[in-house]
């Protein structure tokens, strides 16, 4: 099939270098140049592991293209894709504007040639469907008037649930594939873009091996309206659940409990799952407390407030205020110390720096007069080109930031960092204090290497937890 994808973000580019490799023909639009240029380079505009394999494998089958002008892609296509970004208004509304302005160009691109179907991908509220049938429709009569009545499309909602940092895994070998529409012959068309997916009919690339036993991925046809609604839902509970996670910390480190551990017990039931369930200093990430935000205000518009919602968010801004305060009890004055920030992204294996838990804990230690070191392995030239107001000193390796710092903060659990030489480390600080804002370190370690350690709800005891009667030190990684 002829496949558009507007919008070469992280969801865009990933989509398009997906569909192209099942074999579809892709044409990813963007209204950035600079994008499109790199990307026609073979350089990609953001990072994502492997991204760059797949969009090599992918020209070769499908083939994929990349340009600036949505008319021509947009009319020569059978399913044109909209996956621009959806950020968040002061009042916690979606703005909707490139979404707007992609579903007018559509429109405007459209003739009566051939049924098309256009496919929300962004993450857009509830009767957004409605809106860019109507928003298409509009671009219809402005452009060829005479033909509104012969155009002919459907429209369908397509939440997407990749992660970064493991989009490729993600899209190839999903958990589900969720498609929202009013119509059999809009569903009917999806149903043939996927198959490749939902059956599992293609050659899975040798850098990204097909999970033992995936043979095929549940298909949820939905309306529009479910389907919309199951991606804030699923976003909402998941930042729920880590916000849970950090609640239960909180109170384990004052009764003497160890979170990780609790985590790995409570995780074990089935009926709760192990996974994000890891204490820490709170999610980040351009997407849960904007989709957060967003379900709240469609919620208050029918007059419900989701008290539940606002405890997430409330719970996630006191947790990044908790490395402060760790660092205020190990050092008292933060004025004139100097910390080491360990990562910078939101997440390891991404540059994205949107809501990066990292920026607010900068930027509160600048406003405390403190210094500022970082270290990330990807992230440092967005932040220090996004966010010039940061002072931060960029340094070439975790050891740099450590040289002659106070205190180590590990904010972004990169996987570099397991295997850093702690003991060279803490000998090269004037206070071998580490503030571990991910639980990523085996406390014993880190205090036999010569740090002063804490950790998010632990209590430096002796550890105590086994499974099976064998003993665990980092249980929440090894389950
Ligand atoms: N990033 C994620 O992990 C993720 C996961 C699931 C869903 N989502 C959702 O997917 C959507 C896209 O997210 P993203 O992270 O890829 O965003 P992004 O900011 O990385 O990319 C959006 C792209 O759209 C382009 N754009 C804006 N208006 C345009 C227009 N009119 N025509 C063509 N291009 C246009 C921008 O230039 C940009 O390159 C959002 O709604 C987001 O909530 C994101």
């Amino acid at each position: 099939m002829r496949v558009t994808v507007i919008g070469t973000g992280y969801v865009g580019t990933v989509t398009g270098a997906c569909l192209s490799y099942w074999g579809h023909r892709v044409t990813c639009v963007d209204t950035d140049a600079v994008k499109i240029a790199k990307l026609r380079n073979g350089e990609l505009p953001i990072y994502e592991p492997r991204l760059d394999l797949l969009l090599s494998a992918a020209a070769k089958r499908g083939g994929i293209d990349f340009t600036t002008d949505l008319t021509e892609a947009a009319a020569e296509s059978d399913v044109i894709f909209i996956a621009v970004g959806t950020p968040p208004l002061p009042s916690g509304q979606a703005d909707l504007r490139y979404l707007e302005s992609a579903a007018h160009g559509i429109g405007a691109s459209m003739d009566k040639s051939r049924f098309r179907v256009v496919v929300n991908k962004s993450t857009v509220p509830v009767g957004s469907g409605n809106l860019v049938e109507t928003l298409v429709r509009e671009g219809v009569r402005k452009a060829r008037p005479a033909e509104l009545k012969q155009v002919r499309f459907g429209v369908a909602s397509n939440p997407e649930f990749l992660r970064e940092g493991c989009a490729i895994a993600d899209s190839l070998y999903p958990d589900r594939v969720v498609i929202g529409a009013e119509d059999d012959a809009t569903l009917e068309v999806m149903r043939r873009l996927y198959e490749p997916l939902i059956e599992q009919r293609f050659d899975a690339p040798d850098f990204m091996p097909r999970p033992a036993g995936f043979v095929s991925v549940p298909l949820i046809t939905t309306t529009l309206t479910s389907a919309e609604m199951i991606k804030y839902a699923a976003n909402a509970f998941l930042a729920m659940k880590i916000g849970f996670a950090n609640e239960v910390a909180n109170v384990c480190e004052r009764v003497g409990a160890e979170a990780v551990e609790v985590m790995a017990g409570i995780g074990l039931d089935g009926r709760i799952g192990a996974r994000f369930l890891n204490a820490g200093v709170g999610w980040g990430g351009s997407c849960f407390a904007k989709d957060i935000q967003s379900l709240l205000y469609t919620a208050r518009e029918y007059g419900y407030q989701m008290r539940l919602l606002d405890a997430t968010l409330e719970v996630n801004r006191a947790q990044r205020q908790l490395v402060i305060q760790k660092l205020q009890e190990k050092l008292y004055i933060l004025k004139g110390r100097t910390i080491g920030l360990l990562g910078l992204a939101f997440k390891p294996d991404t540059d994205d720096l949107r809501d990066a838990p990292s920026l607010q804990i900068a930027e509160r230690l600048l406003q405390m007069d403190a210094r500022v070191k970082a270290y990330d392995p990807i992230a440092m030239k967005p932040c220090s080109e996004r966010y010039p107001e940061l002072k931060i000193q960029y340094c070439e390796s975790a050891l740099e930031v450590a040289a002659e710092a106070d205190a180590l903060v590990l904010v972004t659990e990169w996987a570099e960092f397991r295997n850093l030489n702690l003991a060279q480390m803490a000998q090269s600080m004037t206070r071998p204090i580490l503030v571990d804002g991910r639980n990523m370190f085996d406390p014993e370690t880190a205090r036999h290497a010569g740090f002063n350690y804490t950790g998010i709800g632990r209590n430096m005891q002796q550890h105590r937890f086994t499974v099976d009667g064998h003993a665990k030190s980092t249980v929440a990684q090894e389950l």
